[in-house]
């Protein structure tokens, strides 16, 4: 695994179910640009995630199994963009408040994003939300719901980035003949599928790959990574 701070690397190893005080923090180097991280969590008083869904929310299924044994984290919510995504199911399944909030189509196109984004946050205000985890989430964030997550808000994407933000990240990376791609997660700015790099972990491209196996290869890594670096971040292993 390569754990990168501001794009450079700083961190290699693997850490396992616990916090573990031999990996060195990371530093992000982004102070002053409106981050506030979430508190150092502990497996008595867990920080409380959010995880958003558009799909089938793989995903979240396997953090939701990693979150069965004590975490310092915990998902107490989960919210998808419609209401019939089968990652709602497996919040359910797991006793997890599991809701869909669909765009709000009465309100004007141009005012929908962020009315569709106060319905949401409103939820996560109410249900007392600590940090906001995105998981195939496929909605771009307007600024202002940025803005009152920053630090607290946090992305996993099927790409080395910087390379192949946006949608199509397989088709993008097999189009462009590389022979390694991977998975990225980070903190989410106003761009798309930018900000802080927390980690990145890679896998080679397989001759005959196709589209599908690789999102299936790379979503294999992600179900890893995503619950490692939730660990970092929630037991104050990573700073501004
Ligand atoms: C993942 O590959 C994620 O990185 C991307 O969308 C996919 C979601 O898959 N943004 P799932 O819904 O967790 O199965």
């Amino acid at each position: 695994m390569r754990q990168y701070s501001s794009h450079k690397s700083q961190y290699s190893g693997c850490w396992g179910t616990r916090p573990n005080s031999q990996a060195p923090a990371t530093r992000l180097g982004t102070m002053g640009e409106g981050y506030v991280l979430p508190r150092t969590g502990t497996t008595n008083d867990p920080v409380r995630l959010a995880v958003l869904v558009s799909g089938g929310g793989s995903g979240l299924a396997s953090l939701l199994r990693y979150q069965l044994t004590p975490r310092c984290h915990r998902t107490t919510l989960v919210i998808a963009d419609k209401t019939d995504v089968g990652g709602l199911q497996h919040g359910r399944d797991a006793g997890v408040t599991s809701i869909g909030v669909p765009l709000p189509m009465e309100v004007e196109k141009d005012e929908r994003r962020v009315a569709h984004e106060r319905l949401v946050n409103a939820e996560l205000e109410a249900a007392d939300v600590e940090l906001v985890v995105l998981c195939g989430y496929m909605r771009i964030l307007t600024p202002w719901f940025v803005k009152r997550w920053k630090g607290r808000l946090i992305n996993i994407h099927p790409s080395l980035l910087p390379n192949f933000p946006g949608a199509h990240a397989h088709r993008d990376a097999l189009a462009a003949g590389v022979s390694v791609t991977g998975c990225t997660v980070h903190l989410v700015d106003e761009g798309v599928d930018s900000g802080p790099i927390l980690a990145q972990r890679e896998i080679e491209v397989l001759a005959g790959d196709n589209e599908e196996a690789l999102q299936e290869r790379v979503k294999v890594l992600e179900h890893t990574l995503y619950p490692e670096v939730l660990d970092r971040l929630c037991s104050g292993q990573i700073s501004l």
